[in-house]
């Protein structure tokens, strides 16, 4: 022990650094790749799913419902109005869209809209397997309902 060994020592802590330092930059490039794409890209849904018909459009009970899944699932980044200013919507990168502009909420389809939900796309998480099929309708249906 000596000189020798305290010097291997710090050597061993700056590799270590350094690798820290590579990774860091690593997965700093891969997030800033990331949301370069999905800024860019737009989002689309699959072919077809614009047909997708919802068995629970304008049913009244479907609205209540979907209110309450929404407000479970949905407005801690959508907002309680749909605006897109929910509590975790500061620490997203993109800009929510705003459910109560009446252009935006009818550019698409409940079917579009049906496949994107169940799907997600890099900050917007996939719902599949988090509620049902019909529980997705209804969200749906409620959403429409905030569009003046
Ligand atoms: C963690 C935050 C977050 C949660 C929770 C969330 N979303 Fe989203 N949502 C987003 C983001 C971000 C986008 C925009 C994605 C994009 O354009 O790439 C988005 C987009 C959407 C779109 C597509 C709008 C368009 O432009 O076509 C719909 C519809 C939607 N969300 C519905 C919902 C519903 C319904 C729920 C609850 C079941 C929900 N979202 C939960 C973040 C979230």
């Amino acid at each position: 022990m000596g000189a020798g060994a305290v010097c291997s020592g710090k050597y061993g802590e700056l590799s270590n650094m350094r690798k820290f330092v590579i990774l860091f930059v690593g997965v700093a490039a891969l997030m800033f790749a990331n949301s370069v794409e999905a800024l860019h890209t737009g989002w689309t849904a699959d072919e077809g799913a614009e047909k997708l018909k919802n068995p629970f459009a304008s049913d009244a009970g479907a609205v209540a419902e979907g209110k309450k899944i929404y407000e479970e699932n949905c407005a801690k980044c959508h907002g309680a109005e749909g605006k897109g200013k929910g509590a975790s919507s500061m620490s997203l990168q993109i800009e929510l869209p705003d459910f109560s502009d009446k252009d935006m909420s009818h550019a698409e389809t409940d079917g579009e809209w049906f496949w994107k939900i169940r799907t997600g796309q890099f900050e917007m998480p996939p719902f599949q397997l988090k509620i049902k099929d019909d529980e997705v309708w209804k969200v749906i249906t409620y959403i429409r309902t905030l569009a003046k």
